[in-house]
């Protein structure tokens, strides 16, 4: 696990940027992060060292025992911890049920094909956390280190998050949620525009877009690009196959992501769109436009290379206008914010009268 032992020790972290340089590896599934990484002020990577030291272990413990019976989860949860952030900064939002307010962000297109059971695990993680350390630990936090895991035990590279996240009150509206996810059938262009709103950069737009190295998708997100004409660009054999699956662009069928290594976190994707055989048009066209072409080809023949960038690319999103100190809160259950949460409703009665009791 990534522990902070394993980078430069960061205790008195709050100024409004600090800056990371690790200089050692610990031993050879870790990476020598070279790098520099800005910090929001209000996250460290001692967070919960005193409050919940187990946090970390017991998220690693569990998901290794779930993905011993399914990896294909480990992909739910990465993309679950892309949309949270995405939308009004990963602040858990995405986890919240509808309320009196309106339906939730879970109900919005690009999150109808989140997993159910990412959904679960979050809820699972938690309840876990919060019997061991009590109600300290975040649920975007949670999620966060669920989705590093996912990538390290997938294979891919083992990093340090940043902690310290705190819960939001509030959910994004649909429009808000369409507007900040952008769709598959986007170009590189309009990938690139979007994610440099989001302050960043083209080298972190082909990192994170690696994130499909593992997952699957249902037809609809590619259909565009085999019906009514197919693309041009894309490898005959692949469409031929893609075609088999999806004899239609409303087929409820799924595909991999990842035609090389579909349940490997690894550079096998940028191998993929040398090949012509990326599946998204938004991924296939990072190999098309000039100004993401060569940093595929970086990542296609450098492993390591792309695990650097997608730490630091990781790293940027998952501080996306986080709530940090007083701001929002530590929920009792994920789905639910607490003044919505009526068995914390009541404990929270319970508690205040028990101490009435003992003035
Ligand atoms: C850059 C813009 C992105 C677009 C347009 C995009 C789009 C999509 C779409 C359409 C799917 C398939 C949904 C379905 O049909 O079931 C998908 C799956 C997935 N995406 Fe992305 N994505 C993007 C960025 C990211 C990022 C930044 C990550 C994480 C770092 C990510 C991780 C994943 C994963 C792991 C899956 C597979 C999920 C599963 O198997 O349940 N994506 N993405």
């Amino acid at each position: 696990m990534a522990t902070k032992n394993s980078y430069i020790h960061l205790s008195s972290i709050n100024v409004v940027v600090i800056v990371v340089v690790v200089i050692s590896c610990v031993n050879v599934s870790q990476l020598c992060y070279a790098q520099d990484v800005p910090i929001v002020k209000g996250l460290s990577w001692s967070f919960y060292d005193k409050s919940c030291p187990d946090a970390e272990s017991i998220i690693r413990k569990q998901l290794k025992n779930v993905f011993k019976d399914d990896i294909g989860q480990a992909a739910g949860l990465l993309r679950l911890h892309f949309h949270d952030c995405f939308v009004q900064g990963c602040d858990g939002s995405v986890l919240l049920d509808g309320s009196a307010s309106g339906p939730s962000e879970q109900g919005a297109p690009p999150n109808l094909s989140l997993r159910a059971r990412a959904f679960e695990i979050i809820d699972d993680l938690q309840a876990r956390i919060q019997k061991k350390c009590g109600q300290v630990v975040s649920c975007s936090d949670i999620t966060a280190l669920a989705a590093r895991d996912s990538v390290f035990l997938s294979g891919g590279p083992d990093y340090p998050v940043p902690l310290g996240r705190r819960d939001g009150l509030t959910f994004a509206t649909r429009e808000v949620t369409l507007a900040n996810l952008p769709p598959s059938t986007s170009n590189a262009s309009a990938i690139l525009a979007a994610l440099a709103t989001k302050n960043l950069d083209a080298t972190d737009t082909v990192a994170l877009s690696g994130g499909h190295t593992i997952g699957l998708s249902h037809c609809a997100s590619f259909g565009n690009r085999l019906y009514p004409t197919q693309d041009p660009v894309m490898d005959q054999t692949f469409a031929k196959n893609l075609k088999a699956i999806c004899p239609t662009n409303t087929t409820n069928a799924t595909t991999v992501l990842d035609i090389r290594s579909p349940n490997v976190f690894d550079n096998k994707y940028y191998v993929n769109l040398m090949n012509r055989q990326g599946l998204f048009t938004s991924d296939q066209d990072l190999y098309s436009y000039s100004k993401t072409k060569n940093i595929v080809i970086d990542f296609a023949v450098n492993q390591t290379l792309f695990f650097e960038k997608f730490f630091v690319a990781m790293t940027k999103m998952g501080q996306l206008s986080v709530l940090t100190g007083s701001q929002g809160e530590i929920r009792a259950n994920c789905s639910v914010r607490n003044s919505d949460n009526k068995a914390y409703l009541a404990s929270v009665v319970d508690e205040d009268a028990e101490r009435f009791e003992e003035l």
